[in-house]
């Protein structure tokens, strides 16, 4: 067995800060992995900064006319320039365009997304303002397999987070994100040391059967 570190594509569209979390546990040898490169859609993406200070390759990508998703074109080009950083599962990092079949067929099993609240609740756009509009008292963020759906894959891993009287958008997204920043390193580490199973929705991580359940815990 050859000890080769997995390799790892993030693509992001944004700030990084799930980027930089990635990169850092990677760093430290918490993640299972290391990133072979970092793809954005929109050149001034923070992101790149994030890259730049850790000397992790990083490459824009033209998404092509539509504003939500990739042009088929972008798509195959993305695939190839993975393929050439010799990349095996894919994480988006708050990538704003939705993926389609050719990424999806090209990594199968292997493409991981990770949003801002508890799924199947608000999906889409603006998640943490969704959650206030609603009223709910608690939400959180999911990591999840991709699947054509939109934030609709089989999910990995969920944190939940509290809604405190006087949040705003803002301090919600603040508290959502540092739960995001522990949440999708343990759960990409995870993933990649022990490969889980799907069944219809749900996922199954070997040996979890065998775990010894915690007082009022549920099986999965
Ligand atoms: C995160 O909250 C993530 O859940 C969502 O987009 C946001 C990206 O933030 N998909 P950042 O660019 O990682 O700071």
């Amino acid at each position: 067995m050859g000890s080769e570190a997995i390799r790892l594509g993030v693509l992001a569209s944004g700030r990084g800060s799930n980027f930089a979390a990635l990169a850092d546990a990677a760093r430290a040898g918490r993640l299972g992995g290391e990133i072979a490169l970092l793809v954005v859609d929109r050149a001034e993406a923070g992101a790149c900064q994030e890259a730049r200070r850790r000397s992790i390759p990083e490459q824009f990508l033209d998404p092509g006319p539509k504003r939500t998703r990739l042009s088929p074109e972008a798509e195959k080009r993305l695939v190839r320039l993975l393929r050439d950083h010799g990349v095996r599962v894919v994480l988006l990092a708050g990538f704003m365009r939705m993926i389609h079949e050719d990424l999806l067929d090209a990594f199968p099993m292997s493409v991981i997304n990770i949003h801002p609240s508890l799924l199947p609740a608000f999906p889409g756009l603006e998640a943490p303002r969704q959650a206030l509009e609603h009223g709910v008292a608690i939400t959180g963020t999911t990591v999840h397999l991709v699947d054509s759906s939109l934030d609709g894959g089989p999910i990995l891993a969920q944190a939940a987070v509290p809604v405190l009287p006087g949040d705003d958008v803002q301090t919600l997204t603040h508290r959502i994100q540092a739960a995001e920043h522990v949440l999708y390193p343990e759960t990409v580490r995870r993933f990649l040391e022990s490969r889980p199973k799907v069944e219809g929705r749900r996922v199954i991580w070997p040996g979890a059967a065998a775990l010894p359940a915690a007082p009022g815990s549920a099986a999965r």
